[in-house]
């Protein structure tokens, strides 16, 4: 099958020129100013950029939190939703159960996704715990695709890990050159703050920022920041909140230290005023690391600027309001954390982004892509529009008008934080591996068209 794009602007994170592009059998085959006779079908990208489909290295599908509770959107749904926003692949995380052996997870929680997901997907291991097995568990799970380990330094009853453990998992990963990433949150004092909070009576949303204000995220980034560099460990920073993480991982950059940092659409675009109001205007927000106020939008939006932010991702685990976020009506502490993104973040980064001149298309598509494939293990195949790399392509419509929410969201969730956004940019068409997956926003490839990732890391040097 030969399909051919005509007509575009071709932008990869150093070039934009315009241009066709070839895809032949699922592969970009050649580009250029290209005859299309021989094509089995031609495309008009006439007014749009095409793009590396997007990349998603951060969702939670199918996320299940305690009390029989999973997130809103199951593997099947998500993934229908990231192919509607213009992303062709994401990474979800397999989290075991205390005592599971990290290998037989994996494999169970693919068989949650294989056959179900719409778009290609990796998958994270998440370490919950350290046991003398764990560095051979590392290395199979590695072995299997999967060489980037989750350590989540809150959540400390549950998932989370102490120092001591997470510092073994560091050294498992320097040892085997995996990547470490980490939830970089203060357990202990959260949970002390959050006890005395209800204690006193403070339980409705506007306590859940105050229960883990920015110290909490910064102290936390400073000690991940500093144990890797100590072991050598590469570290991925994720879901980064605060101006003063963002300075303590440029300062790491600076000096040579292999740590990248992701932040996600609503750190950079909504503030802690969406806590002030009753619980069914404010529960909708509630995520951890929780909105911050406004100085730290800015500090973000100048970290994408500067490169200190290598991606955009989202974090994608809403809870409906109705039946799951309501749990927490009386006590903020009992909310399931989690909000969307996962369709809108494409749209959402260039409306604010590129369309308001903040940032270029190139450095669009390092944000939304190819810093994500090199970081992660999937380049040379994920995020470039190389000749030879799989054809997963966006043509992106840089003024058509979408307004987001939840009523023509595919997301299941039943608000969205974006509610009433209007904005320009979004898909023309979505490319998964040559194959029209969408066209303008509807998707039109069967559950069970996408494939797991077997991602592999390139060992040593900083891979951003
Ligand atoms: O609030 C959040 N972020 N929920 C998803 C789980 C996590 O901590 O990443
Ligand atoms: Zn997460």
């Amino acid at each position: 099958m030969t399909s051919i794009i005509k007509n575009g602007v071709l932008v990869t994170e150093t070039h934009a020129q315009h241009g066709d592009l070839m895809l032949v059998d699922g592969k970009i085959a050649a580009a250029g100013d290209l005859r299309h006779e021989q094509a089995d079908r031609v495309y008009d990208a006439e007014g749009c950029y095409v793009m590396p489909g997007g990349i998603d290295p951060h969702v939670h599908l199918s996320l299940p939190v305690g009390g029989g509770l999973l997130s809103a959107d199951d593997f099947e749904n998500g993934t229908r939703a990231a192919l509607a926003g213009g992303t062709t692949s994401v990474i979800d995380f397999v989290t075991p159960e205390h005592g599971q052996d990290l290998v037989t997870a994996l494999r169970a929680r693919r068989a949650e996704a294989d056959h179900h997901v719409l778009c290609d997907y990796g998958l994270h291991m998440s370490v919950v715990e350290w046991r003398d097995s764990i560095p051979e568990e590392m290395a199979r799970s590695a072995e299997l695709g999967a060489p980037s380990f989750k350590t989540y330094l809150a959540y400390k009853k549950a998932i989370g890990l102490d120092d001591q453990a997470f510092v073994r998992v560091l050294d498992a990963a320097a040892r085997g050159a995996y990547l470490v990433t980490a939830h970089c949150e203060h357990g202990d004092i959260i949970e002390h703050l959050q006890r005395q909070f209800v204690e006193e009576g403070k339980t409705s949303v506007r306590w859940h920022p105050r229960s883990r204000p920015a110290p909490v995220e910064e102290e936390a980034v400073t000690r991940a920041i500093a144990l890797a560099g100590t072991l050598g460990a590469h570290l991925y920073i994720v879901h980064l909140s605060t101006m003063g993480g963002l300075e303590a991982a440029a300062a790491a950059r600076a000096a040579g230290s292999p740590v990248y940092v992701e932040t996600c659409p609503h750190y950079l675009l909504l503030d802690d005023q969406c806590y002030e109001g009753d619980f069914d205007s404010t529960a909708r927000y509630t995520m951890s690391p929780p909105l911050r106020g406004s100085e730290h939008l800015h500090a973000l939006w100048e970290g994408l600027t500067s490169g200190v932010v290598d991606v955009v991702a989202t974090d994608h685990c809403p809870f409906c309001t109705k039946g799951q976020k309501e749990r927490g009506r009386d006590d903020f502490t009992k909310i399931p954390n989690g909000v969307s993104g996962i369709e809108e973040r494409m749209k959402l980064l260039w409306a604010f982004g590129v369309a308001e001149g903040r940032i270029t298309p190139q450095q669009f598509v390092g944000l939304t892509s190819a810093r994500a494939a090199r970081i992660f293990g999937m380049a040379p195949h994920k995020g470039s529009l190389a000749i030879g790399a799989d054809a997963d392509v966006v043509v992106w419509d840089p003024v058509r008008m979408t307004r987001l929410g939840a009523k023509s969201q595919v997301s299941r969730c039943d608000e969205s934080i974006w509610e009433g956004y209007e904005i320009p940019g979004a898909a023309r068409f979505v490319f998964s591996r040559g194959t029209l997956a969408a066209e303008e926003g509807r998707v039109c490839i069967p559950a069970g068209y996408g494939r797991y990732l077997e991602r592999r890391l390139l060992s040593g040097r900083r891979r951003g």
